[in-house]
């Protein structure tokens, strides 16, 4: 990876100005209940009992054979976990529950119209609907262990029943962001080499009842030019017997899996013994280049690492009911709606639709009837269901025990309004900083043990030991109140094993940068680097600064910004890209969008929009820029660089600094002009 310009780490620098928070201490009754209460957690997980600490995750799971080796480091940094296990995640999420649990509720799906009924899936009625669906994937479709499955699905049960369906067979799903576009599922079904495609016919969003399957078509288009179309296009009912699109079945190629379901009906399908280290799935994510990379997580190290966290820090027990509100489209859906939860045996809830829907009590409401408990969303949502209606939650008969955020850093006074009043002053927080790559939490509270401090996401968790490196590789102590590179100096079960296809781009990205000795099997010569810049307080406790390279954090999710460049770059009047990240009041950070023209091509609002709706058709929605500025040239070195931050400074409406050694320093003007008319 090139050496990051620290100049570029715009927020780092304002890290020595911010004040201590102070403490606050979890509710009694929290830690009367809770799943860990003594801090001799922190002793287990020490590193002098490191990797065999880990034992006690794994022993959380139903393993089919016991492992050998609790971690090989023999080919760094591709760390394998419980070497020789076998198991099945699908089993441990589901079968495993039946003796005790059948008739508890495994999933709550909540469908986004209020007169629709919640559906309250028992863990007995999941495993008929998982190995019924496994049937036709393995009967009717031909899948089997290893094969590559996209599912494209939104927040409906569906989703989770795909996704442990494909565990039971040992098949590696790969499940893309609904809200992602046609174009971008199908340069992942090409990525991955996946066999089918799972859709759904259509959704609600915000009102609307969307057209899903037209996606799916631009999809397998996408995939065919690059030689990759899928064999089958399974597509999903939203309401069963009803076909909601308006796009015809390609025959041949596109099947409806409730028509299909009635002619498996009973069918069992016995759970594949997978090895610990087999993959179990990908999730694609943003990087510092162009096309996205799929991480690729393991059965047995990832399912013992999510079953551990929430445990001890989501403080899961059988007993309670549990809302994430994220998408299953992203990794924290899939480590703390799916795999963690049920593998613990809880009731998830996976609502469908927007959290202030049709109105800024609907998220309380959910809340109230199903007796919610846990609570875990991101501070972007925490933003807007705070402007949607500050005191609302306190009409509302919910009780939260214990409340996450996730995502991106968290304002210290939007982190008090969770508190206190989505909170009501009675639930515990925990801000958990982790990433795609990681599987699960690297630094959090345990939240009966140590007392929260708002913004700050807390020390690394059991297990976890983070450290801060300088650009030189020398580690910035705790309290000297300098930002730098937080780095995780261990392996952990729940890392992934690899970039799919990319094993090289492992490497580079993650662990070249702080390396000590490439020949080296020793983990300790390996650390693992995240990405972001971090402050280290006296008192342990990390506080994330956001990202040091070119990815900007939307809502909380990664946006590559050569791949917004690359996507405008395909509108043929653009030149040249640049995108840069701008405070927004809802969603922490949006891109704008920066382009010049070439020759012959003017300016206009009609272009721009043009442009910006280019980018929200090929990657999604959440690509869009807030603005895009048609500029007569960028601002570049003598080398030829395009110099970003200062697009940024003036997008923010900062100081520029030193302009003079630019090649053309007079542009600035004119674009900060530029900007200034158009705000
Ligand atoms: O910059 C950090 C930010 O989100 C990035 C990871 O994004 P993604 O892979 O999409 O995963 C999101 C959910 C795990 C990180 O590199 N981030 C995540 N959690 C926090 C955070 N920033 C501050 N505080 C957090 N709690």
């Amino acid at each position: 990876m090139a050496k990051t310009d620290p100049v570029e780490t715009t927020e780092a620098q304002l890290a020595v100005h911010w004040k201590e928070e102070d403490y606050y201490y979890p509710p009694v009754s929290f830690i009367a209940q809770a799943n860990v209460t003594d801090a001799s957690i922190l002793e287990r997980f020490s590193e002098k009992n490191f990797p065999e600490c880990y034992k006690e995750y794994a022993d959380l799971l139903t393993w089919y054979k016991y492992w050998g080796k609790t971690l090989d480091t023999s080919n760094p940094p591709f760390w394998k976990w419980f070497v020789g296990g076998e198991l099945n995640a699908c089993y441990n999420c589901v079968d495993r529950h039946l003796p005790k649990n059948r008739n508890k509720t495994a999933l709550h799906f909540v469908p986004e119209p209020e007169n629709e009924p919640i559906q309250h899936i028992t863990y007995q009625e999941l495993w008929v609907r998982v190995n019924e669906l496994a049937a036709v994937l393995r009967d009717f479709c031909g899948l089997k262990r290893g094969d590559r499955v996209t599912l494209h699905l939104p927040m409906t049960a569906e989703l989770p029943i795909t996704m442990l369906a494909c565990a039971r067979l040992g098949i590696i799903h790969s499940q893309v962001f609904s809200g992602f576009s046609g174009q971008a599922c199908g340069e992942r079904i090409a990525d991955s080499q996946s066999r089918v495609l799972i859709t759904m016919d259509a959704y609600y969003r915000a009102g609307k009842l969307l057209d899903h399957k037209q996606l799916a078509d631009i999809a397998a288009d996408k995939a065919q030019s690059e030689n990759a179309a899928p064999e089958k296009v399974l597509v999903w009912q939203r309401h069963p017997g009803k076909y909601s699109s308006q796009t015809a079945l390609v025959t041949g190629r596109d099947f409806i899996v409730n028509d299909l379901l009635p002619q498996y009906r009973g069918r069992r399908v016995e759970p594949e013994h997978m090895l610990a280290t087999d993959p179990l799935f990908l999730m694609y994510t943003s990087g510092s280049t162009g096309r996205p990379k799929a991480c690729q997580h393991s059965t047995g190290g990832y399912l013992a690492y999510v079953a551990g966290t929430s445990k001890y820090i989501q403080d899961i027990h059988p007993e309670d009911v549990y809302w994430c509100m994220a998408d299953i489209g992203w990794i924290t859906g899939h480590s703390y709606i799916v795999y963690g939860p049920l593998a613990l045996g809880a009731s998830s809830v996976v609502y469908e639709g927007v959290p202030t829907h049709p109105d800024a009590g609907r998220s309380w409401r959910i809340a109230e009837e199903l007796g919610v408990n846990i609570f875990h969303t991101s501070p972007t949502a925490i933003r807007a269901l705070r402007r949607a209606g500050e005191d609302i939650p306190a009409r509302y008969n919910y009780h939260f025990k214990h409340m996450t955020t996730v995502g991106e850093p968290i304002e210290p006074e939007v982190w008090r309004w969770y508190y206190e009043v989505v909170g009501k002053k009675e639930a515990v927080i925990v801000d958990t900083w982790w990433q795609t790559e990681n599987g699960g939490f690297l630094c959090s509270t345990v939240p009966a043990i140590a007392p929260m401090k708002p913004g700050s996401a807390g020390p690394g968790v059991p297990g976890i030991y983070p450290v801060i490196y300088d650009d030189e590789g020398k580690e910035i102590p705790a309290g000297a109140g300098q930002a730098g590179n937080i780095c995780i100096r261990n392996p952990w079960p729940g890392l992934m094993q690899t970039i799919w296809g990319d094993p090289e781009r492992m490497t580079r990205q993650y662990f070249e940068r702080y390396c000590k000795d490439k020949k080296s099997t020793d983990w300790h010569d390996w650390p693992y680097l995240a990405g972001d810049g971090a402050v280290h307080a006296a008192d342990g406790y990390f506080r994330i600064l956001g990202r040091i390279d070119d990815v900007i954090n939307v809502a909380g999710h990664r946006l590559g910004t050569k791949e917004i460049e690359s996507a405008a770059l395909t509108v043929p009047e653009v030149a040249e890209a640049a995108v840069v990240p701008v405070p927004d009041e809802l969603k922490g950070r949006v891109p704008e969008l920066y382009v010049s023209l070439k020759p012959g091509f003017e300016a206009s609002p009609e272009l721009s929009a043009k442009i910006a709706a280019v980018i929200a058709e090929q990657i999604g929605p959440i690509a869009k820029p807030k603005h895009v500025w048609i500029v007569p040239d960028m601002p570049k070195t003598r080398s030829g660089k395009i110099m970003r931050r200062i697009l940024t400074a003036v997008s923010t409406k900062g100081n520029t600094g030193d302009i003079t050694t630019l090649a053309n320093p007079d542009v600035v003007e004119i674009i900060r002009s530029t900007v200034q008319k158009g705000t």
